[in-house]
């Protein structure tokens, strides 16, 4: 079985992606430092796949520690989720997230050319496109200046990454340039975990309906949009896993010192009202949101155009907005 270290393996994506790294016959290596995650997870992952995951409570910026577990796995490839993602925070905190998602990938980077690991995924957003001025966005449309220290550390990676690549390293890197994760594993076993009070839409709505918030507030309703509130591409957090396990397939089979982008979305855009009636409708839950005032900063909408990743590594999405919501729910009611 091909070993593959995933950095940030606990969290949310990073815990779908090893079920379905395993489901693809590849062997998950988790490092995480739990700063944002629960050790509980593995055994969660170990419902899911029957197995015990190898499991490393550490900080992917320790080179010692990846060197340590390079020791004792022959491991083909990396997965580097790793990273903190609270945009709020980061415009609060900025030396924080860039020593933190800067910093790590320069050590990880460094850690694999040294131990001779071939292959990258980096976990990348849409952020970097900003608000688009021509919607769906390609992969070509223009990257636009970081609304926050956080956007800007993926911006920040990716030009690691090509300026890396160009010097020839023996490496080959696609960073999956991510829409808006939602939905959790079917199983209801694992999902997403955030501390504190949520800043995404999903783990909002599933608090409010599970009474944990009082009430949602929808920023905006004059937007120009279908129904003025503002647009996303919504994917499911499996079928972004699957995204990876292709990511990884597709490297095997290139030359050396390559390195790409690929949108992961749905390749629709649904409004923060749509998602909250296809909650209220799939599960038979009434939310009890409002209406506020636009929030600084949104981005009004922005989806994916998915030709890329369709064509080039044979991926498509499997589930509906419906299916996220249901999951996302069976998650949240689990956790109580
Ligand atoms: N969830 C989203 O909406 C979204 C969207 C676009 C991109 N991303 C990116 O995808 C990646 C995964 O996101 P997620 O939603 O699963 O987040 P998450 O917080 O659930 O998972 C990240 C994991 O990394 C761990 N971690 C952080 N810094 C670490 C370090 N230095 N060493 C070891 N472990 C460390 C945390 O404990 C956590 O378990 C991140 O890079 C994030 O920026 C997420």
């Amino acid at each position: 079985m091909k070993k593959i270290l995933i950095t940030g393996g606990a969290g949310y994506i990073g815990s779908h992606t090893a079920v379905e790294l395993l489901k693809a016959g590849m062997e998950p290596i988790i490092l995480d430092d739990l700063s944002n995650s629960d050790e509980k997870v593995l055994d969660r992952l170990e419902e899911i796949t029957g197995k015990r995951l190898i499991f490393y409570k550490g900080d992917c910026n320790d080179k010692s520690m990846l060197e340590s577990i390079a020791k004792e796995h022959k491991l083909e490839g990396v997965i580097h989720f790793a990273a903190f993602k609270a945009v709020g925070e980061s415009t609060e905190q900025p030396l924080k997230y860039y020593r933190n998602n800067v910093g790590s990938l320069i050590v990880l980077l460094d850690f694999m050319r040294e131990q001779g690991i071939k292959d990258l995924v980096f976990s990348s957003s849409c952020t970097v496109y900003g608000q688009p001025e021509v919607l769906p966005v390609t992969e070509s449309t223009p990257r636009q200046d970081a609304e926050s220290p956080y956007g800007n550390t993926k911006k920040i990676c990716e030009d690691i990454l090509v300026d890396f690549v160009k010097s020839k390293p023996g490496i080959r890197v696609v960073a999956l340039r991510y829409f808006n994760p939602v939905g959790a594993h079917p199983s209801a076993k694992i999902g997403e975990l955030p501390l504190g009070v949520p800043a995404n839409l999903v783990p909002f709505i599933t608090q409010t309906a599970a009474g944990i918030r009082e009430k949602l507030t929808v920023f905006g309703d004059d937007y120009d949009t279908a129904d003025g509130s503002c647009v996303r591409d919504y994917i499911h957090v499996v079928d972004l896993a699957d995204a990876h396990v292709k990511t990884l397939s597709f490297l095997q089979g290139q030359e050396m010192d390559f390195y790409d982008v690929f949108n992961v979305g749905t390749g629709n855009g649904n409004t923060v009202l749509e998602v909250i009636h296809a909650f209220e409708k799939v599960n038979g839950v009434k939310l009890n949101y409002v209406i506020g005032p636009r929030r600084a900063g949104d981005v009004v909408k922005t989806w994916a155009d998915t030709t890329k990743i369709n064509e080039v590594l044979g991926w498509k999405p499997n589930y509906s907005l419906e299916d996220s919501m249901r999951d996302s729910w069976n998650w949240q009611k689990g956790l109580a």
